[in-house]
C-alpha cells in the first residue's frame, strides 16, 4: 500500500473511531468541564462539544482547518456574555483535547494510527485554542475600549460643565471688580492722603489688576469670554512696537536688550486685544526666564511676511526649557514657576489658532524661540 492510501485510511479508521465516541466523548467531557449550573448557555455548550468533535472529524478528512474559526467565535461570544473566566475557558477546552487523546490511547486502533490521531488531534486543537482565546480575548478588548470611551466621553462632558461653571464665575467676578476699583480710585482721589494710606492703596490697585489680569486670561481660555471678538485689521508691527514699548521699564529693570528687526507694516485680520495678550504673555516669560539667567541678556524679536504668511518670532536666551517640557508648555497649568499658573501659553496657542495662525517653541541650548504664523492680509 503506498504512503497516501495508508495515510487515508488511518484517517478513515481514525473518523470511525471517533464519530462512534463522539456522544461519550462529549459526556465524559460536559461531566468535567467547569461551568456552573446556571450558566446561561448550558445547552449550547452541549452542542459546542458535538460540533468540536465533528469539526475534528472533518479536519481528518479535508485537512483544512478554515471551518473552525465559525465555532470559535460562537464560543467565544457564549462565553464573553456568561463572564466566563479565561482560565476556565482555557481548562475547559484542554479538558475536551486530553479527553480525546485518552480515548485514543486505549481504544483499539493500531499503532500507526494511534500516532497519527495524536498528532492531526494536537494540531486540531492547539488551532481550536489558538483562535478561541483570540476571539475571546478580542470581544473583551472590545468592550474595554468601548467602557473606556464611554467613561471618557462622560468625564469630558462634566469637564465641559465645570469650565463652564468656572468661567461664569470669573465672568460674574468681572462687574463687582470693576466697580470696587472704581471706588478705590474714588476714595484715594479724596480721601486725606498720607505716605501709608499712598502705599496700601497703590497695594490695592496692583493686586486688583492682577486679578483682573488673570480673569481675562481664564475667560480667554474657557471658549466664553467677557467681550465678543472684535474683527478689525491690525497693523501687527506697530503693535509689536507699542507692547514692546509697554514693557521697556521691564526691560531696563531687568538689564535687557531688546534687538528688533522688522520690515515694513504687515496686517493681519483679527482682534487687537487678543493679539496684544499673546505678545504680552510671550514677553513677560522671556523677561521672567532672564531674570532668573545671570550672563547677558537678550531679547530678540523679528517680524516679516514670507507670501502670504506673517511670521513673527520672539527669542530670547538663556536656559532652555527642559526636554521634559517643550511638548506640553502650550498644556493649561503646565508651569515650572512657584507662583505660575500655567495659563499664558496656552492662553496664546489658543487665541492664534482661533486666528488660523500657529505657534511653535524652539528650544535649544543658547536660544528659546517662540513662533506665531498668521495669514496675513
Ligand atoms: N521663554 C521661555 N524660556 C524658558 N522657559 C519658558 C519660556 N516661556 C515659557 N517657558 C516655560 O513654560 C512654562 C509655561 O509657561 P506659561 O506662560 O504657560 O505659564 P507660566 O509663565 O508658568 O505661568 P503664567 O500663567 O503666569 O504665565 C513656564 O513655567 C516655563 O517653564
Ligand atoms: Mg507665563
Amino acid at each position: 500500500m503506498g504512503e497516501s492510501s495508508a495515510h487515508a485510511q488511518r484517517n478513515k479508521e481514525l473518523t470511525l473511531f471517533l464519530n462512534e465516541q463522539k456522544s461519550s466523548i462529549v459526556e465524559t467531557w460536559l461531566q468535567n468541564v467547569l461551568l456552573p449550573s446556571n450558566d446561561p448557555f448550558y445547552e449550547e455548550v452541549k452542542k459546542n462539544g458535538y460540533h468540536t468533535i465533528e469539526e475534528l472529524i472533518s479536519f481528518l478528512e479535508t485537512g483544512s482547518l478554515e471551518r473552525i474559526s465559525l465555532l470559535t467565535s460562537k464560543i467565544a461570544k457564549e462565553r464573553i456574555e456568561a463572564k466566563t473566566n479565561i482560565g476556565d475557558f482555557v481548562y475547559n477546552i484542554n479538558i475536551g483535547r486530553s479527553i480525546v487523546y485518552e480515548r485514543m490511547m486505549c481504544s483499539l486502533l493500531n499503532e500507526d494510527e494511534k500516532g497519527e490521531g495524536v498528532m492531526q488531534m494536537q494540531r486540531y486543537f492547539d488551532h481550536l485554542l489558538y483562535l478561541s482565546v483570540k476571539d475571546y480575548t478580542a470581544l473583551k478588548d472590545s468592550i474595554i475600549d468601548r467602557k473606556n470611551q464611554f467613561i471618557q466621553e462622560m468625564h469630558h462632558d462634566r469637564l465641559t460643565m465645570l469650565g463652564q461653571i468656572a468661567a461664569s464665575f470669573a465672568h460674574e467676578f468681572r462687574n463687582p471688580l470693576t466697580s470696587v476699583k472704581g471706588f478705590i480710585y474714588l476714595l484715594q482721589r479724596e480721601g486725606k492722603k498720607t505716605d501709608q494710606s499712598e502705599y496700601y492703596f497703590d497695594i490695592i490697585q496692583n493686586e486688583l489688576v492682577s486679578l483682573e489680569e488673570k480673569i481675562s486670561q481664564f475667560l480667554y481660555l474657557s471658549k466664553m469670554r467677557g467681550l465678543q471678538d472684535k474683527l478689525e485689521k491690525i497693523p501687527v508691527t506697530s503693535l509689536l512696537k507699542e507692547m514692546l514699548e509697554f514693557m521697556y521699564p521691564r526691560f531696563t529693570e531687568a538689564n535687557i536688550v531688546v534687538q528688533s528687526n522688522f520690515e515694513k507694516e504687515a496686517f493681519i485680520e483679527g482682534d487687537s486685544a487678543q493679539i496684544k495678550q499673546v505678545l504680552l504673555n510671550i514677553l513677560v516669560n522671556a523677561v521672567e526666564e532672564l531674570c532668573e539667567w545671570n550672563g547677558e541678556r537678550t531679547i530678540e524679536v523679528k517680524l516679516k511676511s514670507v507670501d502670504e504668511t506673517v511670521e513673527l518670532s520672539i527669542c530670547n536666551n538663556g536656559k532652555p526649557i527642559p526636554e521634559y517640557l517643550l511638548e506640553n508648555v502650550f498644556q493649561p497649568f503646565v508651569t515650572t514657576k512657584s507662583l505660575g499658573t500655567g495659563l499664558g501659553l496656552s492662553v496664546c496657542k489658543q487665541i492664534v489658532e482661533k486666528h488660523n495662525g500657529t505657534i511653535e517653541v524652539n528650544s535649544k541650548e543658547d536660544f528659546t524661540c517662540f513662533t506665531i504664523k498668521f495669514p496675513g492680509i
